[in-house]
């Protein structure tokens, strides 16, 4: 469900034309809906009503200050992993005791950041990171509240750069592993072990690797507390898929019952890190046609946004729908396009043999469900600024992040002292 529906052949923003943040901010651009920010993650967390977990929003999803902080005012905890997104969480009022800090790489900064903090637990991948950990949370003279991420070696059926918990992949302490690295754990002094955490993958649309990590999830947890260590927390991870199209995925009820059924009668405080499946389909990266160029085979629809804006089609062959934002009158003619944008890769395509009206010149696309790992995942690329970022609510919208220009970048460079300034004013004069 989400917010962008046609209203008299304009496709709004709940009640925004998109046309009218086009007119005013310029193309490209992302623009977010509340309304569907709000109802997904309602509808997650009623899906979870009866088991009282603490939902932490994957941040790295989308990590806008305003849509953490929508979140935040629901409820929502964050799920960090890095500094930067622990301070973003921060700034937009993410209460520290409901943030999760996971990653595989954390520094000794980060750590002692996320401690001073007072997060609710430091997700640990590896026994490197635990030695880490233990001398960091020692010399600040505080408890690391711990628990380890176990790979549970389960085949989440997604794409394959974005599966996390086979074995060859680089996440999380290996299943079999894990009562050893427990009970070093237990040993360490500034170490306090509160949980177990897992995550298998993003964009999983089946939910039957779901359960064969959580039941292994469950024996786990038995054994650990068999052999002492007291876990009270069940970190479940996040990577519910989306439909991105027609396909029909998994409701976060169907999930919620998953997750019941694996680790019913556990007595775990459960912990959940959805990402994608609140934020995916509450936003749109709008463009505008550059050029409509004949091609020896094919028809292309050249936009303003490229792949440095939404780099899923380029990375991981994401399909996403690209739509017009004036609706196509009834029975217009369509026409079977490539929409690609203006850098000079191939992998710069949006979408192939896509149907759309005729497009000219100046007329506007949106680009659906990109509210997730679309400007979170933009670089600057043939040298294009970052574009802005809207937050629709009802018929009004704001700019929660300017368009950067081409300056801010430049700004942040200089010439070695070893290269002469070339001069100023030729500069200037773009000489
Ligand atoms: N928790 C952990 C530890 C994660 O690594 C992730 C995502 C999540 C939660 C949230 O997963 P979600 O619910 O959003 O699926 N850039 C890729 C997705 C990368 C996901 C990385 N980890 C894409 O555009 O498909």
């Amino acid at each position: 469900m989400d917010h962008f529906q046609y209203r008299d052949g304009r496709l709004c923003a709940e009640a925004v034309p998109l046309a009218r943040i086009a007119e005013e901010v310029g193309t490209p651009f992302y623009c977010y809906a509340t309304a569907t920010i709000e109802h997904h993650y309602r509808v997650f967390a009623d899906a979870f009503a009866g088991l009282d977990p603490t939902i932490c929003y994957a941040v790295k999803a989308n990590s806008n200050i305003a849509v953490i902080g929508t979140l935040a005012r629901l409820g929502a905890g964050a799920d960090v992993v890095s500094a930067g997104e622990l301070k973003r969480a921060l700034a937009a009022g993410v209460a520290p005791g409901r943030i999760v800090f996971s990653g595989v790489g954390k520094t000794a900064d980060e750590m002692a950041a996320a401690l001073k903090a007072g997060v609710l637990q430091i997700n640990v991948e590896s026994e490197p990171e635990l030695d880490v950990l233990g001398q960091v949370a020692g010399s600040l003279g505080v408890d690391a509240p711990v628990a380890i991420r176990i790979n549970p070696d389960v085949d989440a059926n997604t794409h394959e750069k974005i599966t996390t918990g086979k074995s060859e992949n680089k996440f999380g302490v290996e299943w079999t592993r894990a009562r050893a690295v427990y009970s070093r754990a237990a040993a360490m002094p500034a170490i306090s072990v509160v949980g177990v955490a897992v995550h298998i993958g993003s964009q999983v649309t089946d939910l039957a690797p779901f359960r064969d990590a959580y039941v292994r999830m469950r024996d786990l947890v038995a054994m650990l507390r068999a052999d002492g260590h007291p876990i009270e927390r069940l970190d479940l991870g996040g990577g519910l898929g989306i439909p991105y199209g027609d396909e029909v995925t998994p409701t976060p009820e169907e999930y919620a019952a998953t997750v019941k059924s694996a680790i019913a009668d556990l007595d775990c405080h459960i912990i959940l890190e959805p990402g994608r499946v609140i934020v995916g389909n509450a936003g749109v990266l709008v463009t505008r046609v550059v050029h409509v160029k004949e091609g020896a085979m094919r028809t292309f629809v050249i936009v303003d946004a490229a792949m440095n804006d939404l780099l899923r089609p380029a990375l991981y062959n994401a399909t996403h729908a690209i739509v017009p934002v004036t609706e196509a009158a009834a029975g217009t003619e369509l026409m079977e396009v490539d929409v690609v944008g203006p850098v000079c890769e191939t992998a710069d395509t949006f979408g192939t043999g896509r149907l759309l009206p005729a497009m000219k010149p100046g007329d506007l696309l949106a680009v659906r469900t990109a509210g997730a790992y679309g400007a979170v995942m933009a670089s600057t690329y043939n040298a294009r600024p970052l574009v802005p970022e809207t937050l629709v609510r009802d018929a009004t919208y704001a700019v929660v992040r300017e368009r950067m220009s081409v300056d801010d970048m430049v700004a942040l460079e200089s010439f070695p002292p070893w290269l002469a300034a070339p001069d100023k004013a030729a500069r200037e004069a773009g000489g």
